[in-house]
């Protein structure tokens, strides 16, 4: 298979998308010169945008979906649909923080200033980003994330979020490490103790199913959960503790040996000691 095509883990599931790489549609050359960056260390076929529309663009490249470079970040076009990356529910979870609100993942993390935090689902980032507010300069958030398109979207998102709309924000953004890689693997060849605590928030059909903008991210994110091998890798490398995401009344986290620590109207947080 070629790198231009995003192959999904249950075949079962999803069918395969090709994806090519262009601009928005009055590029100057900061955005093609990206755009060619992008290509050649991704292998996505870069396709000038030519003054056509990305309905076109897809149909003559016979291209189910675009990477869009435009002038700060970039952007995901499938089928009519866009998904760019924004802190979204970050921001006013962050807002909420510095009004000394509580925040329920951060109560299940236990994180403080100067911890490091292994995210192993990074999805859109908005944990990593709430992980790495909390964690400040002094603390490190890495965030993995198995699908390289959502990891490319958010990689770039993080590094470009305007630093003067928001420069706490921006900066927390930039902090985290967005690595393309799957937790299971990279779980295996992490050293013991190497993160204070490991969390997982994974994808679940029903869970996303009120989220705005997660049709795309349904389409291009890895389903499933961790499997107990992955949670034994996972306190191993936990120096505290590992944490993980489920809908309420949290049949996985019980299923998984997980203890419930902290609950909100549709989500519960579980833990597992390191
Ligand atoms: C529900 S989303 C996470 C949302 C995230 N907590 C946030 O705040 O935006 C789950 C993400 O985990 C990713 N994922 C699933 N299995 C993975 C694996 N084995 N390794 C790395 N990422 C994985 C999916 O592709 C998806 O993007």
């Amino acid at each position: 298979m070629s790198q231009s095509q995003i192959a999904p883990d249950t075949p079962s599931q999803r069918t395969v998308l090709a994806f090519a790489i262009t601009t928005i549609a009055r590029p100057q050359e900061p955005e093609c010169e990206t755009a060619r960056c992008i290509a050649a260390a991704t292998g996505y076929r870069y396709v000038p945008r030519a003054h056509r529309s990305l309905a076109g663009i897809a149909a003559a490249e016979a291209a189910d979906g675009l990477i869009v470079v435009g002038r700060t970040a970039l952007s995901l076009w499938i089928a009519g649909q866009s998904l760019h990356h924004h802190p979204n529910m970050a921001k006013l979870r962050i807002l909420a923080l510095a009004q000394g609100k509580r925040d329920i993942l951060v109560d299940a993390l236990q994180i403080k200033l100067g911890d490091h935090v292994l995210d192993c689902t990074c999805g859109l980032g908005a944990d990593a980003i709430v992980a790495s507010c909390v964690v400040g300069p002094s603390g490190r958030v890495r965030a993995l994330e198995a699908a390289p398109l959502l990891a490319l979207l958010v990689e770039h998102g993080m590094a470009s979020y305007p630093l003067a709309d928001d420069p706490d924000l921006g900066l927390a953004m930039r902090r985290v490490e967005v690595l393309n890689a799957d937790y299971a693997d990279y779980l295996r060849r992490e050293a013991d103790n190497a993160w204070d605590v490991v969390y997982f928030d994974p994808m679940f059909d029903e869970s996303i199913a009120h989220a705005r903008g997660l049709d795309l991210v349904r389409c291009l994110a890895r389903p499933g959960g961790p499997a107990p091998a992955d949670l034994r890798e996972a306190r191993r490398v936990a120096r505290r503790r590992v944490v993980m995401k489920d809908r309420r009344p949290g049949r996985l986290l019980a299923r998984l040996g997980f203890a419930k620590v902290e609950e909100s109207r549709r989500v519960c947080y579980g833990v597992l000691p390191a």
